[in-house]
């Protein structure tokens, strides 16, 4: 059965870039973004890795850890990670899990068969800090992943989980947000005192609550 949303991230041991990990351990009390990449010395999870050591401050900035997981060893991930350095201009600088017996990539669903049956496709999870499954994606090998996408939907999952809103179509922090239906106007103006505007009855929009 896949991972689903609300579920438990499960927690397992591993090799890592950064020595022996438990992942629940690891995670400590924030947030946490565990994403699979298929294979070392490959070109588009060269690219990936190097963006994501980019934005690790954005990441901190969240509270947020990151961790990587391809199915090779930690020597070739340490190899691969100077050749990261020398083509994106950053050496990887959160931990990559080593998994070559593909232990943590079966429990977490990373490998779709159909697509290939020994590499993980790339899949990410958000991880809250309650350690339940917030969010999750999967791509292709063959397209690498927007990790600002990952940003601005970490940020939509911060701020929904702290004020009774919904984030709209592309919405960027900083941007109007939807009241929840669950609320009713009464409740919506006591929450909301810079109010709200009621396009429809079941869409009303309030500014961003915590700006
Ligand atoms: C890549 O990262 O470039 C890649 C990895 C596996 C299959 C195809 C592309």
């Amino acid at each position: 059965m896949a991972i689903q949303l609300g579920d438990t991230a499960p927690d397992f041991e591993a090799q890592t870039t950064e020595g022996t990990i438990r992942f629940h351990e690891w995670l400590g009390s924030g947030w946490g973004i565990f994403f699979s990449h298929p294979k070392d010395f490959t070109p588009v999870c060269t690219t990936e890795l190097g963006e994501v050591a980019r934005l690790k401050p954005e990441f901190s900035k969240r509270n947020t850890k990151v961790i990587a997981l391809s199915v090779d060893s930690v020597d070739d991930h340490h190899k691969w990670s100077k050749d990261i350095e020398e083509t994106q201009g950053q050496l990887p600088n959160y931990p990559l899990i080593a998994d070559p017996d593909r232990t943590i990539a079966q429990l977490y669903g990373m490998i779709h068969p159909k697509a290939d049956n020994t590499l993980t496709v790339r899949s990410v999870f958000v991880i809250g800090p309650d350690k339940k499954v917030k969010l999750t994606l999967t791509y292709p090998a063959s397209t690498g992943r927007n990790f600002d996408e990952i940003l601005r939907v970490l940020d939509s999952l911060q701020l929904t989980a702290n004020h009774s809103v919904a984030t709209p179509v592309n919405w960027r922090d900083g941007d109007d947000v939807i009241v929840v239906p669950s609320l009713s106007d009464e409740q919506a103006r006591a929450k909301f005192p810079k109010g709200f505007k009621a396009v429809k009855p079941y869409l009303r929009i309030t500014p961003q609550p915590n700006k």
